[in-house]
C-alpha cells in the first residue's frame, strides 16, 4: 500500500550540504516583450537549458525550460486584454503550448494534432487569444506532457483583475516535483509503467517557483495574496500553515467565498490552483513552518515563513474580501443533460479490457502499450479519437465522474469552467467553478456547465502518467 503514496521525499538529504537560509523564492521575471497594436505580445523559447533546482550549492539540473528558465518567465496581463505569444520551439522534438483553464477559441489550445499541427522543431506558432477570465491560470506543453512538463516546461499565467484586489503583495508560487538523481539530473525514466499504473511520477525533490526553498520572508502586518498552482506531474499536496489563518479565495482561478480550508490544510492537485489571502500575524523574527502532510507518513516541511525585524503595521483587522465572479455562464440544470463517465484500471483495478482504437483488447495487449487505464471502457492512445460526447452548442450538462479505482484522479476539461455540485451524492456548500476536479478512489463527483465555446475540447486525468497511460478523451460542442 506504501506504493500509493509514491516514494518517501528525500529532500531533507538534498538540504544536507546546507545552502543556510535561503533564498525568498521569487516571482518569475516577466516574458513580455511590449505593448504591440494588438494586444500584449510575450515569446517563448522552448529549449534544452539548465537550472538549480536543488540549489546553488548542488550540481546544475539539464532540464527543458520556457526563456532558459524553471519555471518558465510569468505571463501576466490585465483581464480583457488580448495576448498574443510566440513559441518558438527549438526542442529535440515536437511540443505545443496550452493554456491550462483559460477558456481560449479552440484553435489556439494548443492540443497536438486536435487542435493544431504540432509545433516541430526548429518551427514557431503564434498564440492569440483575450483573457476574459481574472485568475490564477498556468501554461504548459500538450505534447508528450509527462516527458515535457516533468522536465521542466511550466510557467505561470497571472489574469489581473480590472479593479485591484487590497493586498499588501501578490506573491505566485509554483509547486514542482522532480525526481534528481545523485548529479543533479532528472531521472529519465519517464512513462515507465510502474508510475503509470499507480500514482503517477512522484518525484524526490520538491521546488517553489524554481528551487528548493528553506525560508520565504515576510513581515507582521503584511496582507499576503498567495497564488498557489501545482505544476507537479502527479504529486498532490495539502498544506498546513503553523500558526497562521489562511482563507481561500479562489479556486483555478475562479472567486470562492472567502474560507477556511478544511480542516486547516490547503490542498491542491496536479494542475490546481488556489489562491490564498493570509495576514501574517507573527511577531517579527519569528519563523513559522508550512507542512505538505498530504501523504499520511510521508510529511514534510515546504518551507518557514520568516519574519523579518521590521513589521509592517499591526495585523488588519479588516475582512477577507470576496473577489469579482468571472463572467462564466451558469448552466442551467433543469435542462441539463446527464452523462456518467466511469473511471477505471489501474494497480489493483479491475479492468478486464477496454477498446483501444476502436477494438476490444485485453488486459495485456493494453499494457504492452502502456494502457492501463480507461474512461467509459475507452483507453486512449492518442489527442485524437471518436469524442466521447458531442454536445449542442449552448445546452447545458451535468458529468457524473464516477472513480472505481484505488487513485486519485484530477480531471481537467478544456474550454470551459464547471460547476462542482456534488461528492458522493452530497452537494457541495460553495459550488466552486473549477477546470480541474480531485476525484478521491472510490468517490462520485458531479460537475455542470454550459457547452459555449464551440470545439473539440480534451478531457482527462491531470496525473501526466495517468493520461499518457489512456485515461484521456475529448468532448465535441458544436
Ligand atoms: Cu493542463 Cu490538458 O491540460
Ligand atoms: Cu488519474
Amino acid at each position: 500500500m506504501s506504493d500509493r503514496s509514491g516514494p518517501a521525499l528525500s529532500r531533507r538529504a538534498l538540504l544536507a550540504g546546507g545552502a543556510g537560509l535561503a533564498l525568498a523564492a521569487s516571482l518569475p521575471p516577466s516574458a513580455r516583450a511590449h505593448e504591440g497594436s494588438r494586444g500584449a505580445e510575450f515569446r517563448l523559447l522552448a529549449a534544452p537549458g539548465e537550472a538549480a533546482l536543488a540549489g546553488a550549492s548542488r550540481p546544475a539540473t539539464p532540464v527543458w525550460a520556457y526563456n532558459g528558465a524553471v519555471p518558465g518567465p510569468g505571463i501576466r496581463v490585465r483581464q480583457g486584454e488580448r495576448v498574443r505569444v510566440l513559441v518558438e520551439n527549438r526542442l529535440p522534438e515536437e511540443t505545443t503550448v496550452h493554456w491550462h483553464g483559460l477558456r481560449v477559441p479552440n484553435p489556439m489550445d494548443g492540443v497536438p494534432h486536435l487542435t493544431q499541427a504540432p509545433i516541430r522543431p526548429g518551427e514557431s506558432f503564434t498564440y492569440e487569444f483575450a483573457c476574459e477570465d481574472a485568475g490564477t491560470f498556468w501554461y504548459h506543453p500538450h505534447q508528450r506532457s509527462h516527458a515535457q512538463v516533468g522536465q521542466g516546461l511550466s510557467g505561470p499565467f497571472i489574469v489581473e483583475e480590472r479593479e485591484p484586489y487590497p493586498v499588501d503583495r501578490d506573491v505566485t508560487w509554483m509547486l514542482g516535483d522532480w525526481r534528481l538523481l545523485k548529479d543533479g539530473s532528472i531521472s529519465d525514466d519517464f512513462g515507465n509503467l510502474h508510475d503509470v499504473s499507480h500514482a503517477g511520477r512522484i518525484g524526490n525533490t520538491v521546488t517553489v517557483n524554481g528551487a528548493v526553498a528553506q525560508a520565504f520572508e515576510v513581515r507582521r502586518g503584511e496582507r499576503i495574496r498567495l497564488r498557489l498552482v501545482n505544476a507537479a506531474n502527479a504529486r498532490i499536496f495539502g498544506l498546513e500553515f503553523e500558526g497562521h489563518a489562511p482563507w481561500i479565495v479562489a479556486l483555478d482561478g475562479h472567486p470562492v467565498e472567502p474560507h477556511a480550508p478544511e480542516g486547516g490544510r490547503v490542498v491542491i492537485g496536479p494542475a490546481m490552483r488556489v489562491d490564498l489571502v493570509i495576514d501574517m500575524t507573527g511577531l517579527p523574527g519569528g519563523r513559522f513552518k508550512i507542512t505538505d502532510a498530504f501523504y499520511k507518513g510521508l510529511e514534510y516541511r515546504l518551507l518557514d515563513l520568516a519574519y523579518a525585524s521590521e513589521r509592517l503595521r499591526e495585523p488588519r483587522e479588516t475582512a477577507v474580501l470576496p473577489l469579482r465572479a468571472n463572467p462564466v455562464r451558469e448552466p442551467d440544470l433543469s435542462s441539463a443533460q446527464r452523462h456518467d463517465v466511469v473511471l477505471a484500471g489501474g494497480m489493483m483495478g479491475t479492468m478486464a479490457g477496454a477498446m483501444v482504437h476502436g477494438e476490444m483488447t485485453d488486459v495485456r495487449a493494453m499494457l504492452r502499450q502502456g494502457l492501463v487505464w480507461a474512461m467509459n471502457g475507452v483507453a486512449a492512445t492518442g489527442h485524437v479519437h471518436e469524442p466521447m460526447a458531442t454536445l449542442a452548442h449552448g445546452s447545458s450538462h451535468i458529468l457524473a465522474i464516477k472513480n472505481e479505482t484505488e487513485w486519485w484522479h484530477p480531471m481537467h476539461l478544456h474550454g470551459h469552467t464547471f460547476r462542482v455540485l456534488g461528492r458522493d451524492s452530497v452537494p457541495t456548500r460553495r459550488r466552486e467553478w473549477q477546470d480541474t476536479v480531485l476525484v478521491a478512489p472510490r468517490e462520485r463527483v458531479e460537475i455542470a456547465f454550459l457547452a459555449d465555446n464551440p470545439g473539440d475540447w480534451m478531457f482527462h486525468c491531470h496525473v501526466l502518467e495517468h493520461q499518457a497511460g489512456g485515461m484521456m478523451g475529448s468532448i465535441r460542442v458544436a
